[in-house]
């Protein structure tokens, strides 16, 4: 069995990465790190952002940083926020309840997804800041009513609304793997489990080993193991921006929307009236083909964003990705395996070291660019003919 390195030895989201695959079980440590089909647009995320290269300074005043800044009018120690992501509470026991404490902690935003382990309610007994729920439409109307109320009685300070998960990309380690929340009692599945027993350890503790959002909340759910019979059974395939103006009215607050990748989309979002969008491929976990978030940004925030805040997701594993999705106009980026990865290998311990370490890349790339200030960061710190323009697709 591998020893975990104590975290002292840990300097990168890829060290996180390794450990979270050794303490993990297979089939969750699969489903956070994949993408759909061939995983070309998952690839793609990250590869893409190596190709933007910095203009480094010298001489320059780099004394008394910061990186802060806002997301729609919240204060944040940096641009970034925890993504929804789903089953958090199966990489690590009680793991969305560690990483909205670790986000509290570091004054970024924490945000649930509806498909989380601990429930709307376990979040808000156990941190004290108000933190964001991210909504998957569902076909049955009473039940997506009651998780808006539920998350309004929960203080939730703002609601994402997933626009592109109406139906699911094909996962096919998911498949391979059997992926069940929780995992059935196979020979297959017992010993793997056998080779984790950190997780298991800490999985014993816990009595959140479900859909926390959805037990006990949905009538008539015949089969709740897998997401994917899940998502098939009750998110609804007709999803419009009918249904987002309704979502819109009955929440009256804060609306993000989370899955934009074109113009007319995005004008379409700010239409809505939403306070900011997400240029998201969902991490490369929908439509593989597409292409990654980074280069279609640009685009973005050329068509709308001096009327919205443009934020943007998946891919994003360094400090230095952060800056770069801001020196491209996104005012706002999200993580979510950099923290999985983490939670995985460390329980709240690991969710802090990734926020830690992204904000240390983040700092230090800023100062090597010459700012001292990340609101006066813009792309005159990237060098031209390596990043992506907004004429890149059109
Ligand atoms: C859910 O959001 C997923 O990508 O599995």
């Amino acid at each position: 069995m591998i020893v975990a390195p104590p975290l002292e030895k840990i300097t990168c989201i890829e060290d996180l990465r390794r450990v979270a695959k050794h303490r993990v079980p297979n089939m969750f440590y699969d489903y956070a790190d994949s993408g759909s089909w061939t995983e070309s647009t998952y690839r793609n995320n990250e590869t893409a952002f190596r190709e933007i290269k910095l203009k480094q300074r010298v001489a320059v005043d780099m004394s008394g940083r910061s990186t802060q800044t806002t997301m729609i009018g919240e204060k944040v120690a940096m641009p970034v926020a925890i993504a929804p992501t789903g089953l958090t509470g199966m990489q690590h026991a009680d793991g969305e309840i560690l990483a909205a404490q670790a986000a509290e902690a570091f004054d970024v935003p924490f945000s649930l997804s509806t498909m989380s382990v601990c429930s709307i309610e376990d979040i808000a007994t156990h941190t004290s800041k108000p933190f964001w729920f991210q909504l998957y439409v569902m076909k049955d109307q009473a039940f997506l009513n009651n998780t808006i109320d539920r998350a309004k009685a929960a203080g939730c300070s703002a609601l994402i609304i997933t626009l592109d998960l109406q139906v699911l990309g094909q996962r096919h380690k998911d498949i391979k793997n059997g992926l069940s929340t929780p995992p059935k009692p196979t020979i297959a599945n017992m010993l793997n489990l056998a080779t984790k027993p950190y997780w298991c350890w800490h999985m014993l503790q816990t009595k959140r080993r479900s859909f926390g959002n959805i037990v006990g909340h949905a009538k008539n759910v015949s089969d709740l193991s897998s997401l994917s019979s899940w998502t098939a059974e009750q998110f609804d395939p007709s999803l419009s921006w009918d249904d987002v103006a309704r979502i819109k009215d009955r929440w009256g607050g804060k609306i993000i929307l989370k899955g934009i990748m074109e113009p007319e989309d995005a004008e379409l979002a700010v239409k809505s009236g939403a306070d900011a969008l997400i240029v998201s491929n969902h991490g490369g976990r929908q439509l593989d083909g597409a292409p990654a978030t980074i280069d279609k940004l640009p685009q973005i925030v050329d068509a709308v964003g001096s009327d919205i805040e443009v934020w943007m997701d998946s891919g994003i594993r360094s400090g230095q990705d952060v800056l770069k999705a801001w020196a491209l106009g996104a005012r706002g980026t999200m993580i979510g395996r950099a923290f999985l990865y983490g939670l995985g290998a460390y329980g709240r311990a690991g969710v802090d070291k990734a926020l830690s370490l992204i904000h240390n890349e983040l700092d230090v790339t800023m100062a090597f660019c010459g700012h001292r200030d990340i609101n006066t960061v813009n792309r005159d710190i990237l060098l031209p003919g390596t990043y992506p323009t907004a004429d890149l697709y059109r």
